[in-house]
């Protein structure tokens, strides 16, 4: 890759858009980080902004490529709030389903290549619960060493990997059912960029995001946290089931996917990939908390209860706020992405805090967001 006078061979240029978004914001803070050079090739990325470009404007779209002629786009923009979306069904389509499907044909004119996020909250659950009670027939428990996967439902349960760390959620093989207008657009969003792009895409299922840039549940329960009156508590969903996901780690992952030939049979198409591990919310906000105390982002710890979905949703409603349906259990196995970038050459796939437990990743994120703040 580099050329006699060891200067590297070629430039990549990207267009990322949402520039703006948690994802972008990761994305080219792990690029500073590597000093622009991923695999002996220097990126030049052009980050635009939702008023700098609007993805679901075809003139837009088509103005953009022929401005930065991009190899790669990264695709970060994403009409991302879920209970307003039920109300804005219109505008949630334009940018999630219309949005990708105009990128996804202009990287079709120009060859150009697309990296596309979707959503854990395709799912609505209900295969895995199902799964989860044959599993329990059977004697065999979540924390079981056996590794069963059943691969028809898509779900792997158990399994614990040589690194120690239980592996488990949902495959690319299981059947998305979305619950929500939210989750309905992102899925049309990814089966239009495969549609048009198949194996020149790259789409990325994930979940809970979360990081020191933007709106995230990690600051909003520190946010809480730190203010919410003495002796109340802080009520959080015990029973949906998910992988938090550090936004990094993601971005990590990305840049290795473009920087790096996949192995033979991998080819492109459809990935999971998330925090390792699963959890509820609550016992997310508990781990939130805990960690904050021992990095004295708090002073104080305050009560945390769980409540139920429905209950959640119905005390939602009492002060007007509709919920939209979400998953019961959407927690992504990363199986697959890992095991198509293991066993490569390239140096920039030994990031190991992509395949850690996500205890681990809040952790990091935490101690990053604590450097911020002092
Ligand atoms: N956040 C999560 O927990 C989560 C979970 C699973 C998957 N994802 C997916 O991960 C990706 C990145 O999410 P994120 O959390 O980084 O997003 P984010 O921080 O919520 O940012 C979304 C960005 O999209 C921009 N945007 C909205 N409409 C647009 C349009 N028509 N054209 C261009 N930009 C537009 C927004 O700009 P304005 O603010 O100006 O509107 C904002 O900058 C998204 O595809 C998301 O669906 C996120």
């Amino acid at each position: 890759m580099h050329a006699p006078n060891g200067e590297p061979k070629s430039t990549v240029t990207v267009l990322l858009t949402a520039a703006d978004s948690q994802l972008a914001k990761a994305l080219l803070r792990t690029l500073a980080k590597a000093a622009y050079r991923l695999d002996g090739r220097v990126f030049r990325v052009h980050a635009l902004s939702h008023a700098q470009l609007d993805i679901g404007d075809k003139q837009s779209v088509a103005a953009a490529f022929a401005h930065f002629n991009p190899e790669w786009v990264i695709n970060c923009a994403a009409y991302n709030a879920v209970d307003r979306a039920e109300t804005a069904a219109d505008e949630a389509y334009r940018v999630n389903s219309l949005g990708p499907e105009l990128l996804a044909s202009e990287c079709a004119l120009t060859g150009a290549r697309l990296v596309h996020i979707s959503s854990d909250y395709v799912f609505s659950g209900e295969p895995a619960k199902a799964s989860e009670l044959a599993l329990n027939q059977n004697g065999i428990t979540r924390s079981g060493l056996i590794e069963s996967g059943l691969t028809e439902s898509g779900l792997i349960e158990s399994g614990l990997t040589e690194s120690g760390l239980i592996e488990g959620g949902l495959t690319e093989n299981a059947t998305p059912a979305p619950l929500s207008v939210y989750g309905q657009s992102k899925l049309a969003g990814e089966q239009a960029v495969l549609r048009i792009l198949a194996e020149r895409a790259i789409v990325i299922r994930t979940a809970w995001l979360y990081g020191v840039d933007g709106h995230n549940f990690v600051k909003t329960m520190l946010r809480l946290m730190a203010t919410i009156p003495d002796g109340q508590p802080l009520t959080v969903i015990n029973d949906q089931i998910g992988s938090p996901t550090w936004v990094d780690a993601l971005a990590h992952l990305i840049w290795q996917l473009i920087a790096s030939p996949l192995n033979v049979g991998c080819g492109s198409g459809l990935f999971h990939y998330a925090g390792q591990g699963q959890c509820s919310w609550y016992e997310f906000a508990l781990e939130i908390q805990r960690q904050a105390l021992a990095l004295k982002l708090l002073d104080k710890a305050v009560p945390i209860s769980a409540i139920d979905s429905l209950s959640y949703a119905a005390k939602a409603l009492e002060k007007g706020n509709k919920l939209a349906a979400r998953p019961s259990y959407s927690a992504l196995n990363s199986g697959r992405v890992r095991q198509c970038l293991t066993g490569q050459n390239s140096t920039s796939t030994h990031s190991p805090e992509l395949w850690r437990d996500w205890r681990w990743q809040l952790k990091v994120m935490l101690e990053d967001y604590a450097a911020q703040v002092y």
